[in-house]
C-alpha cells in the first residue's frame, strides 16, 4: 500500500479576515427568438449543436420523474433502475482509435507511456457530448470529450510505485488529460461503440503543448528557462470536471494542480494560499521531471491552475489556457448565454472555505459564425459571490485598479489580478464557501442557478471560520445544494437572491447533520447537470475514507440522483461499484442515451491501490477473470427506447 496521499480538498488555505455573512442555453436568450430562428438556422447548420439541440425543446413544462428508484447498494456493479440497461462503453487503457496506433489494454498494466499516450487516461471524470456533424442535433453519432482527473499510480505500473523511474512518471503524464473519441450507436445488440479508427481521435496530456492566452499571457510570472516569452505550458492535469460551450468547444478545468509540485524549500505567499507543499501528495513528478520542483522553476506553478479550451472538432488545433477565468483550483466551467448576447461562465473553486466565481464576456456570441467565437473567453470580467445573510448576492468585480485590486496592494496589473485570483477575491470580501463543486443552469428558467457544497467538516470547529446563512452546519459531513437567481433574470447582472436548495443527509439524523432532502438521500453532492427537459441530476462523491462508515455508514457507495426543482422530489437513479465515485455526465440531444462515468473503481482509502492484490475492493469493470479495476464510461438507455428519466 503507498502512503496516504494527503489530499489538498482535505486541507484550508483561505486564511483572508473575509467577514463571515452571517456576522453581516437557452437560458438567457429569449425561448421566443429560439422557436422562431432555431429551426431553420439548425436546418441551414448554422447552429451550433448545443443551440440547435436547445431550439428543438419546445416544451418546457417541468417533467415527472418516471422510474423507479433503487436503493442503495454495497455491489460491485453498476444498478440502474427496473427497464433501463447499463454498458460499458470506454474504460481505462482502451484505445482512443488513432489509425495504425491501436495498442489493446493489458491486463496486468504493462502498457508503455507510449502506448498509454494513446489510450484511454485514468480516473475519468467531467465529459461532454458533441453531435456529428458540428452543427447538427445527431443523436446516433458524436464526439466524446472526456476528462481524465488523476492517477491511482498502484495501478497504472505492473508493480505499482516499488521502482520510481522517468518511464513511470511519463506513463503518469500520459494518463492525465483529456481524451477525444469518436462514438456511434450501431443499433440492435450492438449499440453504442467507440469509432476506431477515427481522424477526431486524441488524446491531450500532461506534456501536450498548450497556448496561454488571456491576461496572463506573457506576464513575467508566467516566464521560465523552457518558455521565455510565457506563451506556451506543456500540459494540462488534474483535469476534474468541464463544459461545454455553445460554439462547439470543450472546456477542461485544472483542479488539485497544486498536489503536483514540490517546494524543498521556503514556501512563497503563492505557495502557502494556493497550497504547495514541501514534498508534492505522493504523484513523484517532481523528482524526475524537475518542472514540477518549485525551487528549480519559480514560476511554473503559474501556468497550472486555469480553465483550458479545446476544439474537439480539429484534432490539430493547439488547446488554449483561458487565464481570463481566473487561477484557481477549478472544478467546472459551466456556460450560458446571457440576454444581450454575451458568454457567461460559473465556476466553482473547490477546496475548504474557498470561493465561487462568474466570467462575463466582452463580446457577444455570435450564432451565425463559429470561428467568430473563437476568441470569446479572451475578454470579459471576473467576478466573485458574496451571499448576504438577507439573502441577497452580489458579484464583486476582480479588475485591476477596482475594489483595492492595485499596484499598491500587490496587483500590479490584470495579469497579477488573474495569476493570484483567490488573494484578489479574498481582498474585495467574497464568501467562503463548503467546498463549491460543479454548477448547473436551469434550462428553463433565466438566470437561475444551483451549485454543489459538497461538505466542510472544519466549517464552524476550533478556529475556522464560522457557519454563516449561506453554510449552515457546522462541521457540514454531508454537503448542501445553494440556489440563486440573477436580478432581472439576467446572468449578467452583479446582483442576485439566493437559497439553499437542499441539505443532504439523512433527515432522520439530529442536529446539524440533519437533512432536508425530499426523497432518496444522498451526502456529499458533486457533479450536478441539468438535463434539457428541466432533470437535475446530482452525482455524489463521498471519499473512500468515510464512504459507507462513520456518519455514512449504512448509506453505501456512490450514486446519482435526479431531482426536479419546481418540486424537490429526488429519486435514485443509480448506483456504482465499490470504491468509486459517480461522476460526469452527458446526454445525447433527443435525451435517450445517457454517458457516465465511473471514476476510481477499488479506490482504498489511502487512495492508492496495491499492486499485489489490485482487485482487494472491487474488480468493476472486468470481473474476478479480469485485471485491475478500471474507470469507465457507461452509456444508459431505456430498454423501450424511450426518454431517459421521464415517464
Ligand atoms: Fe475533482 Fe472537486 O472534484
Ligand atoms: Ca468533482
Ligand atoms: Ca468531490
Ligand atoms: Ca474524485
Amino acid at each position: 500500500m503507498g502512503k496516504p496521499l494527503l489530499k489538498t480538498d482535505d486541507s484550508v488555505l483561505n486564511t483572508s479576515t473575509n467577514p463571515i455573512f452571517s456576522d453581516v442555453l437557452e437560458t438567457q436568450l429569449g425561448r421566443r427568438q429560439l422557436l422562431k430562428g432555431g429551426a431553420a438556422l439548425s436546418a441551414a447548420g448554422l447552429l451550433s449543436s448545443s443551440f440547435s439541440a436547445i431550439a428543438q425543446a419546445a416544451t418546457p413544462a417541468p417533467v415527472s420523474l418516471g422510474f423507479e428508484s433503487v436503493p442503495l447498494s454495497t455491489s460491485d456493479t453498476v444498478v440502474v433502475p427496473k427497464g433501463y440497461r447499463a454498458e460499458v462503453l470506454y474504460a481505462w487503457g482502451d484505445p482512443i482509435g488513432i489509425k495504425g496506433k491501436m495498442p489493446a489494454f493489458k491486463a496486468d498494466a504493462s502498457n508503455s507511456a507510449e502506448e498509454q499516450a494513446v489510450q484511454a487516461g485514468m480516473h475519468h471524470d467531467g465529459m461532454a457530448y458533441f453531435p456529428l456533424p458540428f452543427g447538427s442535433a445527431h443523436s446516433k453519432q458524436g464526439l466524446l470529450a472526456i476528462n481524465h482527473e488523476y492517477t491511482d499510480d498502484g495501478l497504472l505500473h505492473s508493480d505499482g510505485m516499488k521502482m520510481w523511474n522517468a518511464e513511470k512518471v511519463r506513463k503518469a503524464q500520459h494518463a492525465v488529460g483529456v481524451s477525444i473519441i469518436e462514438v456511434q450507436d450501431l443499433g440492435g445488440q450492438k449499440g453504442w461503440q467507440v469509432v476506431r479508427p477515427s481522424q477526431f481521435a486524441r488524446r491531450v496530456h500532461a506534456l501536450t503543448p498548450i497556448q496561454i492566452g488571456g491576461p496572463a499571457r506573457g506576464h513575467a510570472l508566467m516566464r521560465t528557462a523552457a518558455d521565455p516569452r510565457g506563451v506556451e505550458v506543456l500540459g494540462t492535469f488534474n483535469n476534474c470536471a468541464s463544459g461545454p460551450t455553445p460554439w462547439g468547444t470543450y472546456l477542461t478545468c485544472e483542479e488539485n494542480w497544486s498536489d503536483y509540485f514540490a517546494n524543498n524549500g521556503q514556501l512563497s505567499e503563492d505557495d502557502k494560499r494556493y497550497g504547495i507543499k514541501a514534498t508534492d501528495a505522493g504523484y513523484r513528478w517532481a523528482e524526475v521531471d524537475f518542472r514540477f520542483d518549485r525551487q528549480i522553476n519559480p514560476n511554473e506553478p503559474h501556468r497550472f491552475g486555469w480553465v483550458v479550451e479545446i476544439d474537439p472538432f480539429d484534432p490539430k488545433a493547439k488547446p488554449i489556457k483561458r487565464t481570463a477565468l481566473g487561477r484557481i483550483k477549478h472544478e467546472g466551467a459551466t456556460v450560458t448565454i446571457a440576454q444581450d448576447g454575451r458568454a457567461v461562465v460559473y465556476m466553482g473553486d473547490d477546496q475548504r472555505f474557498e470561493y465561487i466565481y462568474k466570467f462575463v464576456s466582452r463580446d457577444k456570441f455570435n450564432r451565425y459564425d463559429r470561428k467568430a467565437n473563437r476568441d470569446l473567453l479572451e475578454h470579459g470580467t471576473l467576478y466573485v459571490a458574496r451571499f448576504d445573510a438577507d439573502g441577497s448576492g452580489q458579484w464583486l468585480e476582480l479588475t485591476h485598479g477596482k475594489n483595492g485590486l492595485t499596484a499598491a496592494n500587490g496587483f500590479a496589473d490584470q495579469g497579477e489580478v488573474v495569476i493570484k485570483t483567490r488573494l484578489a477575491a479574498d481582498r474585495v470580501g467574497a464568501t467562503k464557501m463548503d467546498r463549491p463543486e460543479w454548477i448547473a443552469v436551469h434550462p428553463h428558467k433565466a438566470g437561475e442557478v444551483y451549485c454543489t457544497l459538497t461538505n466542510n467538516s472544519e466549517r464552524g470547529t476550533d478556529g475556522k471560520p464560522a457557519t454563516d446563512a449561506a453554510n449552515p452546519r457546522a462541521k457540514n459531513v454531508f454537503g448542501h445544494i445553494i440556489r440563486w437567481h440573477e436580478a432581472s433574470n439576467d446572468s449578467t447582472a452583479t446582483q442576485f437572491k439566493w437559497d439553499i436548495y437542499a441539505l443532504a443527509g439523512n433527515p432522520e439524523r439530529d442536529g446539524d447533520k440533519k437533512g432536508n432532502i425530499k426523497g432518496d438521500i444522498y451526502g456529499s453532492p458533486d457533479g450536478l447537470v441539468f438535463s434539457r427537459n428541466g432533470i437535475l441530476w446530482i452525482q455524489t462523491d463521498v471519499s473512500t475514507s468515510t464512504l459507507n462508515q462513520k456518519d455514512y455508514t449504512g448509506m453505501g457507495n456512490n450514486q446519482m440522483l435526479a431531482t426536479i426543482p419546481e418540486t424537490g422530489e429526488t429519486r435514485r437513479f443509480l448506483t456504482g461499484p465499490n470504491g468509486c465515485e459517480v461522476t460526469g455526465l452527458a446526454f445525447t440531444p433527443d435525451l435517450k442515451t445517457m454517458f457516465v462515468n465511473i471514476q476510481h473503481p477499488g479506490e482504498p482509502a489511502s487512495e492508492r491501490s496495491d499492486p499485489a492484490a489490485p482487485k482487494a475492493i472491487s474488480s468493476w469493470p472486468d470481473g474476478a477473470q479480469g485485471g485491475r479495476p478500471r474507470a469507465a464510461t457507461v452509456v444508459i438507455r431505456r430498454e423501450d427506447g424511450g426518454v431517459i428519466g421521464e415517464v
